[in-house]
């Protein structure tokens, strides 16, 4: 088994949770039986993480693309994530977890957004295990978003487009604050990244599962995290027994 005290525990895990609507159709079940065994997925996701000692889990809840399913999807989706913020909050809180959302937080309509910055709220001073939902969330709009705040400090003066560096990029960033991901886990079999932190995977290593996300549990965070550990990260530089014979 693997844990905190394992080396090579990545400090921040991003998860794609896919294959919910497979899951339910292999089963001959309605696509919305499989996002709610999505969410207890998210929960065990949740509680092997702080067991592993990873620090940071970010979960692909709600894509910004995601509006363009069924009207009656989108109400399921997002009515699993409401009573998963209703229901769990208070486990959450107790557990030490601190809550965090990115994505776009303009123009939602409803409770939704109230719900998720009262989860931020309320955690926001706890130092366990930080979950960040992304909701509402597309990588391209991100750095869209990130690009017009540049724009409108140097249009305001405040700032000269030759100072613009990395920092002050990523600074705009809904993740400011957050290390970037190690490890980018994907279910469901598929190979891409569908428009999830493309800035900050720049250097993250790539897990792909064949299993789908209603399984996700011990058996398959433990595959990830064995395959990662295996993984000879070099950011750009050399590995260490390839330095030594070059040296
Ligand atoms: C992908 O399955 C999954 C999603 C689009 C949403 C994931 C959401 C949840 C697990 C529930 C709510 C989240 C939280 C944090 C409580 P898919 O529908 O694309 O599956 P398919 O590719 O097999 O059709």
């Amino acid at each position: 088994m693997i844990s905190g005290s394992t080396p090579n525990v990545p400090k921040h895990v991003a998860i794609i949770m896919d294959g919910n609507g497979r899951w339910a159709k292999e089963r001959g079940l309605p696509r919305t039986v499989g996002h709610t065994k999505g969410v207890e997925a998210v929960r065990r996701a949740v509680e092997l993480a702080g067991d592993y000692g990873i620090r940071y889990l970010t979960l692909f809840a709600f894509s910004s693309e995601n509006w363009s399913r069924p009207e009656a999807e989108v109400a399921d989706l997002l009515g699993l994530l409401r009573r998963f913020i209703r229901r769990d909050l208070a486990e959450l809180h107790k557990a030490n977890v601190r809550i965090k959302v990115i994505g776009d937080r303009e123009n939602l309509k409803g409770d939704i957004l109230p719900l998720l910055l009262e989860a931020e709220d309320t955690t926001r001073r706890n130092s366990g295990l930080t979950l960040i939902i992304a909701f509402n969330y597309g990588a391209r709009d991100e750095l869209t978003r990130a690009t017009r705040r540049l724009a409108a400090m140097i249009e305001a003066g405040e700032l000269a487009s030759r100072d613009i560096t990395e920092h002050q990029l990523a600074s705009q960033l809904d993740t400011f604050g957050i290390p970037d991901p190690d490890l980018i886990i994907r279910t469901s079999g598929e190979e891409r990244l569908s428009n999830f932190l493309l800035w900050q995977a720049a250097y993250a290593e790539f897990v792909f599962l064949s299993g789908y996300w209603p399984d996700f549990g011990r058996e398959m965070f433990d595959e990830a995290l064995r395959i990662f550990a295996g993984r000879n990260r070099r950011f750009g530089g050399l590995s260490e027994s390839t330095a030594a014979v070059v040296g």
